[in-house]
């Protein structure tokens, strides 16, 4: 007998989708099998049940920033896209490089989010000499997204501490590798001022010198020079989606930039060689990216957009979840997430695949009031189990904001 058992579900067991039942008890799955009992049961009606995301590229804003998403916002609409855990970046306002703004963030974290998070450490001019030492006590396992620069007074850092970092430590870096002296200032669509150069030139220098992750890879020769060394990479949904022929104004501003369609087209046929679809959850408000500012609001668009793209045949299921959810929890170590089997916690969204919707800003969660994806076709998931729990269910979140617990 288990607590719950999800009934008669299409589940995805490695690699293969197989007919059956889900034993849970408390919060994690005890059976995977036939004729299961339960004291709860939840009739899963043959529909596609998938382990929920893990999404290892958000920025959830709050602090100085919470005009445009907060950590309740935003968790609520990583809920609702079908990812149950995510990694926060610390590029925040004040940015997460210390232990005492770390735990700060934490104790939010912890209070208000829907599922469950991690939180990265900011590498910044002030703390490089000290990053060993605040990683040894707060042990987030990465480096957040590095953002680098020749000379400033700010967030971002030049390459020589990067590379300094990179030989005293053993934590993943992650590195958002567009090269500062590519990228020309001005007005207009950054299409056309962060060129590939940049982006090609950045993720060269830094092979040469050790073994990053590399954020939101926008480029099929990128992959190719990621993948000469060790190096692990991310893909977002706008770059497998979206090029330059779409953006028709300044706010489809992103950094890295939207490329050609030929760009895009050549990272779908790439994708065995990425490791990691991330969705860079950027938001921000209308206003802001009338002004453009860059970034897209898709923590809860990514799971949708890209099942979507699968059941199309654009890429195959296996394809998907092993770089949404099963390589993420992997590379950084997210014990008991990414797959669903014995052992392992009951964290999973059940998708009907026929029901197929259209994205609509006016339904979002995010606080955000813009997205490039207005009009995709996308799959929602109808619900959404967390550790044991059904935390969403047919547009109702069932769960209470901080629920969500620090994996
Ligand atoms: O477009 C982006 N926006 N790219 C990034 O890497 C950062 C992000 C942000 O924080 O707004």
């Amino acid at each position: 007998m288990h607590d719950m058992v999800i009934r008669g579900g299409h589940v995805y067991i490695g690699g293969e989708i197989i007919e059956c039942d889900i034993g849970i008890n408390g919060e994690r799955i005890s059976e995977v099998g036939k004729n299961l009992k339960g004291d709860e049961v939840i009739d899963a009606g043959r529909k596609l049940i998938l382990p929920g995301a893990v999404d290892c590229h958000v920025h959830f804003r709050d602090f100085r920033e919470k005009h445009k998403e907060t950590w309740e916002t935003g968790s609520r609409a990583a809920l609702r896209g079908g990812t149950v855990v995510v990694i926060d970046q610390p590029n925040t306002d004040p940015p997460i490089h210390d232990e005492g703004i770390f735990r700060k963030r934490m104790k939010l974290a912890e209070r208000s989010s829907y599922v469950d998070f991690r939180v990265n450490l900011a590498l910044t001019k002030e703390n490089h000499s000290e990053i060993k030492k605040i990683l040894e006590k707060v042990n987030p396992n990465a480096v957040g997204e590095v953002f680098l620069q020749h000379q400033s007074e700010n967030f971002e850092i030049p390459y020589e501490i990067l590379f300094e970092v990179r030989r005293n430590i053993r934590d993943i870096i992650t590195v958002h590798a567009e090269d500062p002296e590519e990228i020309r200032d001005g007005k207009g669509g950054n299409w056309e001022l962060r060129p590939p150069e940049a982006e090609l030139k950045a993720v060269k220098k830094c092979s040469g010198q050790g073994d990053f992750y590399f954020c939101h890879v926008s480029l099929g020769s990128s992959v190719r020079l990621a993948r000469s060394g060790n190096s692990q990479m991310e893909v977002t949904p706008h770059h497998l989606l979206l090029s330059t022929e779409d953006a028709d104004s300044i706010m489809y501003n992103v950094n890295p930039p939207l490329r050609s369609e030929e760009e895009r087209r050549s990272l779908i046929s790439m994708l065995s060689e990425i490791d990691v679809i991330a969705s860079d959850h950027a938001p921000h408000t209308f206003e802001e990216k009338r002004e453009g500012f860059p970034g897209f609001p898709n923590v809860e668009f990514m799971y949708p957009l890209l099942l979507d793209m699968a059941t199309r045949g654009v890429f195959s299921l296996k394809k998907l979840v092993e770089r949404i959810s099963e390589n993420p929890a992997r590379i950084f170590d997210i014990d008991g997430y990414g797959w669903i089997k014995e052992g392992f916690y009951a964290s999973l969204a059940i998708f009907d695949i026929r029901n197929v919707s259209e994205i609509k800003t006016e339904k979002m969660y995010s606080m955000a009031e813009w997205t490039p994806f207005e009009g995709f076709s996308a799959i929602f998931p109808e619900k959404v189990i967390l550790r044991g729990k059904l935390a969403f269910d047919n547009g109702e979140v069932l769960v209470k904001r901080g629920s969500g617990i620090e994996i």
